[in-house]
């Protein structure tokens, strides 16, 4: 996919990750629409970025696949769709409630599969979905057994779905960092984040991901000294 002049979704652009992708799409030419949830945030990231804005709740997921039509619409069509939100709790599984474990399943896999599979209506050939999933979905941790579950959820959806679009020339990109001092633990839904490494290189990763999109990449991994890898081919 040719970044310059692309037309993108971002969901998740009023978070620090999501924040950081839209600003380096835009940097490479890309004319994206910024989809978030908190209007302040919202609003200040498109005036920032001088993109449309539109408003959805990944706990609805309704409005996941309405903002999809509505990116289109305004842009024209869409090239690529990235979401890069999330929600995270901690504690042991015992311990959280079934209402946290119910909402991480919604916000961080059902979410995003609504979001591609409007998009598949609608993507032409040589189109890319790109989703952050995490680290845990591949090495579950303890202490976030929900959140581990519903990234790794996630990244199996998309493996299938990448084998499905395939055959219609849409690229599917899982983009699986490991620990990045974006705040994001801070912010969870339950629980207190354990003690927990420094963050990786998150300009580096964010690179890597746009880098990703215009080859038509499958993964995005972290190794183990931080440095994000691209791999054509997802295994
Ligand atoms: N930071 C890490 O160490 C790390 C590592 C691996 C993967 N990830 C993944 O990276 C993604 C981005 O996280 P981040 O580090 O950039 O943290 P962040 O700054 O806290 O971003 C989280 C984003 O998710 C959005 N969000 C949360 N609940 C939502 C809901 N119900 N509806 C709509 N939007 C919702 C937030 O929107 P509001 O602005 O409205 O709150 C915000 O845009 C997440 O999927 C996370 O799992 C993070």
């Amino acid at each position: 996919m040719d970044i310059e002049g692309s037309r993108v979704l971002v969901a998740g652009a009023t978070g620090v990750l999501g924040g950081a992708i839209t600003a380096e799409l835009v940097t490479r030419g890309a004319r994206p629409v910024l989809a978030g949830r908190d209007p302040v945030r919202l609003a200040a990231a498109a005036r920032r970025e001088g993109a449309h804005a539109v408003s959805f709740d990944a706990y609805d997921p309704s409005s996941c696949a309405r903002v999809v039509q509505d990116a289109a619409t305004a842009l024209g069509g869409l090239d690529a769709v990235v979401t890069a939100f999330g929600a995270v709790a901690f504690g042991e599984a015992g311990e959280v409630g079934d209402e946290v474990a119910e909402y991480l399943m919604a916000v961080d896999y059902l979410a995003p599969a609504a979001f591609f599979r409007a998009a598949l209506g609608i993507m032409e050939p040589g189109s890319m979905l790109a989703a952050v999933t995490g680290v845990v979905a591949e090495h579950p941790q303890p202490g976030m057994a929900d959140y581990s579950a519903s990234k790794a959820a996630l990244s199996a959806w998309l493996g299938a779905v990448r084998r499905e679009a395939r055959g219609i020339g849409i690229g599917v990109l899982d983009v699986r960092p490991g620990h990045l001092d974006t705040g994001f633990a801070g912010r969870a839904v339950a629980g207190a984040a354990p003690a927990l490494p420094a963050g990786a290189d998150m300009q580096k990763l964010v690179s890597a991901v746009v880098d990703a999109l215009s080859s038509g990449a499958e993964l995005v991994r972290t190794a183990p000294d931080g440095t994000p890898v691209i791999e054509r081919r997802a295994r």
